[in-house]
């Protein structure tokens, strides 16, 4: 395994963490739902927890198109409302200082007796993941990918989250396959994949990838994707999405390009 350069307190709070946590607060309320004990796995998980007044965070400030944005809003939409109420709570109910990420979600959305195992490859983080998690969730140092298909229980509610950095082209297949191997382990579970849209070829052989697999697709194109070297928006493949997530998405995409979208901005939510 090479090692990670990526450190997402660079990218905390972004429109791209908008996408993914809005839509995890509702697959999140969709679990809890459900008869118990629930199963969670989340493959890359980051530090669980991240000061916008850091250094990194301050470096591009790109919570000034997200979370900002999101908590400044008097007319925001219902579906970003319970990552509005998460953003609120992470920070005692005072200015948005800290922005929580999908640990601090997870673990915070949980009944007693559900299970949530993470993974971070990086030691120095892990050690901050597990710090954030106390006793409301397991933190893993090693590779997601590998461990979450083999964590997740084999029946019964359960969601994954895999969200890799993609600093390597190996990412795609990987998350491609990961899906489908956390579906063989338990098909009832809900698998969310967060990718970045930088052209639309790789994005398509990652669905190409998922072959049999049905997902509900959203995307968020901040702009036209003619320069394949930018970030030029973000998508989630959602196997197993309940029904009412679509509106959720569409909803959740909108707000968000209003928020960060530039000319030619559109938002997708389809199935392949
Ligand atoms: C995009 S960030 C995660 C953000 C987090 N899921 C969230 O929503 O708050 C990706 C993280 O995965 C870690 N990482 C990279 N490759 C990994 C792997 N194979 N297994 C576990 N963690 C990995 C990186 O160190 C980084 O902290």
């Amino acid at each position: 395994m090479r090692a990670v350069n990526y450190r997402h307190a660079f990218h905390a709070g972004n429109f791209a963490d908008i996408v993914k946590h809005a839509a995890l607060t509702h697959l999140l309320a969709d679990l809890v739902r459900r008869p118990g004990p629930a199963s969670i796995v989340d493959t890359h998980a980051g530090a669980g927890l991240y000061d916008l007044q850091g250094a990194e965070a301050q470096k591009a400030r790109e919570a000034e198109k997200g979370v900002l944005k999101l908590m400044g809003d008097p007319d925001l939409p219902p579906a970003l409302a319970p990552l509005a109420q998460a953003v609120r709570a992470a920070n005692d109910g005072g200015a948005t200082r800290l922005y929580p990420g999908s640990p601090w979600l997870i673990s915070r959305a949980l009944r007693s007796g559900d299970r949530y195992t993470a993974w971070e490859l990086r030691p120095d983080i892990c050690a901050d993941l597990r710090r954030v998690l106390g006793k409301q969730g397991r933190a893993v140092e090693g590779d997601g990918f590998a461990g979450a298909p083999r964590e997740l229980a084999a029946k019964g509610p359960a969601l994954a989250l895999i969200d890799a950095p993609f600093e390597q082209g190996e990412d795609y297949p990987r998350t491609a396959r990961a899906m489908q191997a956390i579906l063989r382990r338990n098909p009832a579970a809900t698998v969310m994949a967060w990718l970045p849209l930088k052209d639309l070829d790789t994005f398509d052989r990652f669905l190409g990838d998922l072959e049999d697999t049905p997902v509900l697709v959203a995307e968020a194109r901040l702009r036209p994707l003619t320069d394949p070297m930018k970030m030029n928006g973000c998508a989630l493949a959602i196997a197993g999405a309940s029904d009412g997530l679509e509106t959720q998405l569409e909803a959740i995409c909108a707000w968000v390009l209003e928020a960060a979208g530039e000319a030619g901005a559109r938002s997708r939510i389809w199935r392949p």
